[in-house]
């Protein structure tokens, strides 16, 4: 693996080993058999976020210090892009300055992949922290890692993925890696919230979230992006709530071993009930915990794997 820019197109027997290597990593960490690994000890690793993260930047800097990368962070405020340097040249600064991984967050669709083109000669690589509306692979990754964890294997389970679709990278990652690994996706939004060329996705859709609770072996809630509303006819933040909130009403409606994800930050009382956030059988506590790992098979692979055949 060179690059991880999108979970479209990844091998499945790639993101199989990724998720097989982030429990290892899980395993001896939180068995405190090694609190730190010694495997990239000379690598640089650099953070360059362009939008606001908490989850995804805090984990892949610990991701890299508990692999003893060296990890520095640059977010667009702090830097010379404030002065308005463009993202290639930062990019190619970064490289200079001797990266041997960029990961990227930016607010445009692609801006990772055209990173990738810019760093082809460099050697560095570079890794997709989520573009636009475009992707987030490990996010996708680290989710597929949480419901393995709660099912064991995705092959035939039903995964209900809710509300925001249209605007969410999280939800197109996850429709191609969790299809990609054997789940079937279902997708549960109004027509207004659902992507243009949905019909060519590996994925059913329904527009009654209550019709698809008992059949679903895991409901992934997404983050209402209000901020990338503008335009278009969306649902109020209340009628949104009523048909696509998960309620406890509807939590009893799902079988007793259904997971609930929520890839975060989440609106409770919104997208999602308080109580139902909190619950047993809510794994976005550990959704979270498994970044961390995740995000360690991945710079594992991506910095000091062998070449997967
Ligand atoms: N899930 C996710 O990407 O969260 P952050 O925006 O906090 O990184």
């Amino acid at each position: 693996m060179k690059h991880l820019l999108a979970a479209d197109g990844l091998d499945p027997r790639l993101a199989t080993a990724v998720l097989d290597t982030a429990d290892e990593l899980k395993r001896t960490l939180l068995g405190r058999q090694v609190r730190k690994l010694p495997t990239l000890r000379g690598r640089t690793v650099i953070t360059l976020f362009y939008e606001n993260s908490t989850r995804t930047r805090v984990s892949f800097e610990i991701a890299g210090k508990w692999m003893s990368a060296d990890v520095v962070n640059v977010s667009s405020g702090g830097s010379s892009v404030s002065k308005g340097e463009s993202l290639r040249d930062t990019a190619l600064t970064l490289a200079a300055a001797g990266a041997d991984c960029v990961i990227i967050r930016h607010p445009a669709s692609g801006a990772a992949h055209r990173l990738a083109g810019w760093l082809a000669d460099t050697g560095t690589a570079v890794i997709n922290a989520g573009d636009g509306m475009h992707e987030h692979p490990t996010q996708a990754l680290l989710d597929a890692a949480t419901l393995r964890e709660r099912l064991g294997s995705l092959t035939g389970r039903r995964i209900a993925i809710v509300g925001d679709v249209l605007h969410s990278r999280v939800a197109r990652s996850n429709i191609h890696l969790l299809s990609a690994l054997g789940a079937e996706v279902v997708l549960v939004a109004p027509p207004t919230l659902l992507p243009p060329g949905v019909d060519a996705l590996p994925v059913t859709v329904s527009h009654e979230f209550d019709a698809e609770l008992p059949g679903a072996d895991a409901v992934m809630m997404l983050r209402v992006q209000a901020e990338r509303m503008t335009g278009g006819f969306f649902p109020s933040a209340r009628e949104y709530s009523i048909a696509y909130g998960l309620n406890e009403k509807r939590l009893k409606m799902l079988p007793e071993h259904a997971v609930v994800l929520h890839p975060g930050p989440m609106l409770r009382g919104m997208e999602i009930a308080s109580a139902v956030a909190d619950a047993p059988s809510s794994a976005i506590t550990e959704q979270v915990r498994n970044g961390v790992h995740v995000r360690m098979a991945v710079l594992y692979h991506l910095l000091a794997g062998e070449e997967e055949k």
